[in-house]
């Protein structure tokens, strides 16, 4: 059952607004598409004293964070290019081209211990550049941080208060303060201020497009800026009756373990919203690709878990820019 706009993609709608809204902001240097409402700002800032407080308002993140860096670790890992263009034929890793569970049991064994040593093998020289978008107080940006692969993290947000929890929880670890001091930076900015040029190979957005008003064009900020091969990583809520019940229903007004008031049913976004826009609608479609999306659920007793289906609930998603 969908709730809202069940037949018109209300993401496509934002996005066209959000096109006649830049052209107009440009002329007049007035709104700007990516900026965050007085509402939803006043939210964050009041949350940001006990952001860290792994059982306070925002222990649902604490809890997904666990989740999230396996959705964003394994679907690096698994589509590393084994064999680069040039690689020696007797360096090259076996890729069988079909099943790899057809082969006997011994072959598959040494050929997926082949694969995972030259995984570790390219991981270790990797240094990746992360920029992490509505990073708040900090959750994904400190795990992505101590990540070996990750060369650096940078995490912005336009919550002056958030960034101040951010900047203070990192400060309490020996990890940042001596070991790798310039390793996580934050910075109160948005995502369209980036100097232009500014690359990377990493871009998350987690749990933060349900609070924008534009999301198509924070979306399309965050692919103008990530590297060929690299990846856009998003989490967000379809728009149903499920994410309703869960999220707002249950989340918020029931469990009480999400404050009342931190989500609005109409801005949450159906996968394959995003997905068709990226695809087919986006100025450059072939470009970019979406190459996972996985479901997934709190469950309280539990927490966070995957589920079968990213059309219901909330959802990771993973896109890689391809050309
Ligand atoms: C629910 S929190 C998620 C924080 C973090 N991504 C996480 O998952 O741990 C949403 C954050 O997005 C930020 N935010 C909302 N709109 C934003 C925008 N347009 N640009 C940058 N940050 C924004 C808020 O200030 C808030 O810190």
């Amino acid at each position: 059952m969908k709730v809202a706009g069940s037949s018109i993609s209300v993401f496509n709608q934002v996005y066209r607004s959000s096109i006649r809204l830049y052209s107009a902001s440009t002329a007049q240097n007035a709104l700007k598409n990516t900026s965050i409402t007085a509402e939803e700002m006043s939210h964050f800032n009041a949350l940001a004293s006990s952001w860290w407080d792994v059982e306070g308002p925002q222990r649902i993140l604490h809890k997904m964070n666990l989740l999230r860096m396996d959705f964003i670790h394994s679907t690096i890992r698994d589509h590393l290019k084994l064999n680069k263009p040039g690689t020696p034929i007797e360096d090259e890793i076996y890729i069988p081209p079909y099943g790899i569970d057809l082969l006997p049991k011994e072959i598959k064994t040494r050929i997926v211990a082949e694969q995972e040593s030259r995984r570790n093998e390219i991981l270790k020289k990797s240094s990746l550049k992360a920029l992490d978008v509505g990073c708040g107080g900090g959750i994904l940006s400190e795990s992505l941080a101590r990540l070996p692969f990750i060369g650096s993290v940078k995490g912005i947000d336009l919550s002056n208060e958030v960034l101040e929890a951010a900047k203070m929880h990192r400060k309490k670890d020996p990890f940042f303060t001596s070991m790798h001091p310039k390793k996580l930076q934050y910075e109160l900015t948005a995502i369209e201020d980036l100097s232009k040029g500014e690359n990377y190979d990493i871009i998350t957005m987690f749990e933060m497009l349900e609070h924008v008003t534009y999301p198509a064009k924070v979306l399309e900020e965050a692919l103008s800026r990530v590297k060929v091969g690299g990846w856009v990583f998003i989490s967000t809520i379809n728009r149903d009756f499920i994410s309703w019940f869960t999220t707002i229903f249950m989340g918020e007004h029931v469990l009480r373990i999400v404050p009342v008031g931190t989500h609005n049913l109409e801005k949450y976004i159906d996968q394959t919203e995003i997905k068709d826009w990226i695809e087919k609608d986006h100025e450059t479609p072939k470009s970019f690709k979406v190459m996972k999306s996985s479901g997934c659920i709190y469950l309280p007793a539990y927490g966070w878990k995957f589920t079968s289906n990213p059309d219901v609930g909330n959802y990771f998603m993973a896109i890689q820019r391809q050309s």
